[in-house]
């Protein structure tokens, strides 16, 4: 039995700027350059959990709710909120920082799901995730509809088979 994480324990931080090569032509950060950081965030927060080498398997939900000016300074936080057989479920908060005060703006999150793989690619079980604050509580218990959402999405799960989301229109 392998030893279960909480989510601090795969919690990863990234804190960078929003240099002029990474924005869009309104001067904001280019959607692109922050999916690449969030993937980056997430993925050593999935190894961090497992210890193993991990794959980017899908991007199940991003929002883009704000944008995020050039000169801003965005930390990327990024913590596993549920493990399955193979997969874990990584949750990234993006947060903006007021020059002056200092006080932190949420402004994006997302949703990524790395799987566990041995040298040869080959999906490999990972450790269980114990959620214990109220929100990673939440998220943990949300994750297997957003599971099963995203392998209907993929065709790799059929309709009667979701479950968890069938039970949300009961
Ligand atoms: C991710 C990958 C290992 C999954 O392989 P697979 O043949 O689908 O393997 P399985 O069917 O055994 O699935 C493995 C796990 O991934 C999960 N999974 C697969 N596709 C998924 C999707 N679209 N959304 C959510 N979970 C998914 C499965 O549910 C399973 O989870 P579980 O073991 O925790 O129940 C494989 O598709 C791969 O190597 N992809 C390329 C990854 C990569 O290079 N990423 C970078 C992109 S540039």
């Amino acid at each position: 039995m392998m030893k279960a994480n909480t989510p601090k324990q795969s919690r990863t931080i990234m804190t960078d700027m929003v240099l002029p090569g990474e924005t869009n032509p309104l001067n904001n950060l280019f959607g692109g350059e922050l999916l690449a950081r969030m993937d980056r965030a997430a993925s050593i927060s999935a190894r961090r959990h497992c210890r193993r080498i991990v794959v980017t398997a899908s991007v199940n939900h991003v929002a883009f709710n704000r944008a995020v000016p050039l000169g801003s300074v965005v930390t990327v936080e990024a913590k596993v909120s549920r493990a399955f057989k193979t997969s874990m479920e990584v949750f990234i908060d993006v947060w903006i920082e007021d020059r002056e005060s200092g006080a932190r703006t949420k402004a994006n999150e997302a949703i990524y799901t790395f799987v566990a793989v041995d040298e040869t690619g080959r999906p490999i079980a990972v450790p269980e995730v114990i959620p214990e604050t109220k929100l990673e509580k939440e998220r943990f218990d949300a994750a297997l509809r957003r599971k099963q959402l995203s392998l209907l999405l993929a065709g790799k799960l059929k309709p009667h088979e979701a479950t968890e989301l069938k039970a949300l229109f009961d």
